[in-house]
């Protein structure tokens, strides 16, 4: 009999829809009992060999079963969904109150932060703010700065030649002597640059390093002057008070020649690595320009004079920002560098 059959698979398909532990083996079911060549798809193609009057109840039932086990088989499946969307959502799910991690932006280097705000300063006070080339002459280095070829002072900065009486400049000075042939009298002007000398490397000491060059030429022109402006460099720069001492200074280039040291800002006095342990930090050399390297520029020394200072730019980044090794600066660490 057709209709046994029938509750035969009907209750053995109900047994195996709940038996069924795996979504996969939920669909194994389906296929098994409700799928296009499945036992009740076998079982409507006997329909045919009914007698017409048997089609119409057989029909009914099988239509009832079939609806029944869609039904149960829906109810499970759902109830598989729902288990493993609940399991993603355990551990697929997103902080929206998190910050993006997408870009990170850059910051400009504590150097040039410092740099452009001395510019900032000078350029307010009239000065012009000049640029210089890296690599020099050994004229424009030395000579024309009242150091020639046999000057003791040479040995003081150990330099890089080049070929060609060419160097890496040692200092921002040159940039003076391209400033006075360039703009003449009277003059003020700043060269902010990267300087580079043969050393040792250590906490103080770097081959590559900033200083920023001022000049002033005019009439009249005093030590008056000079420490006013020195002075104002200092406010600008620290915005509050640091102890300075300014002692006589060698530097062929001007005469007199000064030392002006700020007490290390890193230590507070009682000595460290950065100021060499003398509770001293060399920051502002200056001076007032030497007749000579007036006159090596063209400048007649008896109508004009002027004062010059070479800012340890370096220097002065590790005394703002408490840096204890030169080395940071240059290192491209960005555990360093995002501090800024
Ligand atoms: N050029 C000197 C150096 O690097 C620093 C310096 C000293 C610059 C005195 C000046 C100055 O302009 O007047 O050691």
């Amino acid at each position: 009999m057709i209709e046994e059959s029938l509750q035969q698979i009907a209750s053995k398909a109900q047994a195996a829809i709940s038996a069924a532990a795996t979504s996969d083996a939920l669909e194994a079911v389906r296929v098994e009992y409700l799928g296009r060549n499945g036992s009740l798809a076998g079982l409507s193609k006997e329909m045919k060999n009914l007698k017409p009057e048997e089609k119409a109840s057989v029909g009914k039932l099988l239509n009832q079963v079939k609806n029944s086990l869609e039904q149960d088989f829906d109810v499970r499946k759902a109830a598989f969904d729902k288990a493993a969307l609940d399991a993603r959502l355990a551990t697929e799910w997103v902080d929206l109150t998190l910050p993006a991690s997408g870009t990170r932006p850059g910051s400009i280097h504590p150097c040039t932060q410092v740099q452009q705000e001395i510019e900032d300063l000078f350029v307010s006070l009239g000065f012009t703010v000049l640029d210089g080339p890296e690599v020099e002459t050994e004229n424009n280095n030395f000579d024309a700065l009242n150091i020639p070829t046999d000057h003791p002072a040479r040995d003081m900065q150990d330099t890089f030649w080049l070929t060609g009486g060419h160097l890496l400049r040692t200092h921002t000075s040159p940039v003076q002597v391209r400033g006075m042939k360039k703009l003449g009298p009277p003059l003020r002007m700043i060269a902010p640059g990267r300087v580079f000398r043969n050393e040792e490397v250590d906490a103080s000491h770097e081959h590559t390093f900033y200083q920023l060059e001022g000049m002033m030429i005019d009439r009249n022109v005093s030590i008056a002057n000079l420490i006013y402006f020195m002075k104002t460099l200092l406010a600008g720069i620290f915005k509050r008070e640091v102890t300075v001492r300014l002692r006589p200074g060698y530097f062929p280039f001007v005469e007199p020649g000064f030392e002006l040291d700020i007490q290390c800002l890193i230590c507070g006095g009682p000595g460290c690595p950065v100021c060499k342990h003398s509770g001293w930090v060399e920051l502002l050399p200056c001076g007032l320009v030497h007749p000579n390297v007036l006159r090596n520029a063209g400048i007649d020394p008896e109508e004009y004079g002027g004062f010059a200072f070479g800012l340890g730019l370096t220097r002065l980044v590790m005394m703002r920002y408490a840096i204890d090794d030169i080395r940071w600066l240059q290192s491209g660490d960005l555990r360093f560098l995002k501090q800024f």
